[in-house]
């Protein structure tokens, strides 16, 4: 038995050994303090652009003033999943705000977006149903697709030609089409107009992933759906409170028997505890600042120009500035490593994305400013990693 044991520890440390030799292991580095332009990192101050807390909040006073007074009345833990208990006060009204912010008929509260996506996708599709998926969807769609029993049909990244083509020759009793209306690691948007237009024509539903939309795009922040006047031809928009919203947790916003059918269909929301009533209450707050502090947004989005022309300027290869997750494309994995590890040596956090989460010869930097930066601090970002990349360059 120990013999067993130890054999399979080493076939772990060979795999681990292997992934490093190839640039492709992963560490956590560890943060100390809260989340901000600025974080601690191993015990010294380095600008961040490495988290999606984009307008800032998740060490905003209102929000964890939030948070602690639901704390205070709600206790530490939901305690069940919210179809036994755990379906609480401020759960109810978080769902009732999300509704009213996004001009829906009702919402959900799920623990995480992973929770959200992998539970909606198998609970909307079943067996006799088909799911088409965008070629570089999120981990999670693509393991909500694995999950459902559905015919899985991938269509190439942003390719509406090639979605339809795959509809026509697809049968199935329903389709839904899964996408990120902001694609995560590179920033490009989804062409939500050609999608609605899709949809409508073949009668198929359509799942919009507003994770890096929410709080970023649209008037009071209600996502890429509402900024483009689509929302209320998009039936089902999942969208985070990790990210924009400072939080932790996720919402699927639509119609009521949209919802009813998660609370009855969903695996991942009817078999996992609720969320704590702390961090429901930070979203809460986060939720009405984002509706209310358009100049949040504002300035999210001038330090991402700011940002983007700087780097461009540089000479880094750059795609267009979509929404504002900023790319700069370095090629190989060893590369990306290379000018990050320099540009925190200079202070500046700017990590490297290598596969599998990319594409094989687009290992980047993703760089995320947020609402809080100030413009010295883009500037410096610029500098530093100008100078790394043109260093790695020699
Ligand atoms: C597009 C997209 N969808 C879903 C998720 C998962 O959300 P969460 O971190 O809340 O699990 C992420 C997280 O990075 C994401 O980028």
């Amino acid at each position: 038995m120990r013999l067993l044991a130890t054999r399979s520890v080493r076939a772990l440390e060979e795999d681990l050994a292997d992934l490093e030799a190839r640039d492709l292991l992963r560490v956590r580095r560890r943060v100390g303090g809260g989340q901000g332009p600025e974080v601690r990192l191993d015990g010294r101050r380095v600008l961040c652009f490495a988290s999606n807390n984009y307008l800032g909040l998740a060490a905003d006073p209102e929000v964890v003033a939030a948070s602690r007074t639901a704390l205070s009345t709600g206790g530490a833990s939901a305690g069940a999943s919210p179809l036994v208990s755990g379906h609480m006060d401020p759960h109810e009204e978080l769902e009732r705000a999300i509704a009213d912010w996004l001009g829906c008929e009702a919402a959900l509260v799920f623990g995480s977006g992973y929770h959200a996506n992998i539970g909606v996708i198998a609970a909307l599709a079943g067996r006799e149903d088909a799911v088409f998926s965008d070629a570089l969807n999120h981990a999670s769609l693509i393991d909500g697709c694995r999950l459902a029993r559905a015919a899985v049909r991938i269509y190439r990244h942003g390719d509406l030609d090639d979605l339809e083509e795959k509809i026509r020759a697809t049968p199935a009793r329903r389709r839904l089409i899964v996408t990120d209306s902001v694609f995560s690691m590179d920033g490009d948007t989804a062409d939500l107009a050609g999608l609605v237009e899709i949809a409508a024509r073949h009668e198929a539903w359509l799942m919009l992933d507003e994770a890096h939309a929410v709080g970023v795009f649209g008037d009071d922040g209600g996502g890429l759906a509402a900024a483009r006047g689509v929302a209320g031809r998009v039936p089902i928009r999942m969208g985070t409170l990790g990210k924009a919203l400072g939080s932790y947790g996720a919402f699927v916003a639509g119609s009521r028997a949209l919802v009813e059918t998660l609370v009855n269909r969903a695996r991942s929301y009817v078999f996992s505890t609720a969320l704590p009533p702390a961090v429901v209450g930070a979203a809460g707050a986060a939720i009405r600042i984002a509706r209310r502090e358009r100049t949040r947004r504002e300035r999210l989005w001038r330090n991402a120009r700011r940002l983007h022309e700087g780097l461009g300027a540089a000479g880094l290869r750059l795609g267009p500035l979509d929404s504002t997750i900023v790319p700069v494309i370095l090629g190989e994995p060893w590369a990306a490593l290379s000018v990050a590890r320099r540009a925190m040596e200079e202070g500046v956090w700017a990590p490297a994305i290598r596969p599998p989460t990319v594409a094989p010869g687009t290992a980047r930097l993703r760089l995320t400013p947020i609402a809080t930066h100030d413009d010295e601090q883009i500037d410096r970002a610029v500098e530093v990693i100008g100078r790394a990349a043109r260093q790695e360059a020699r």
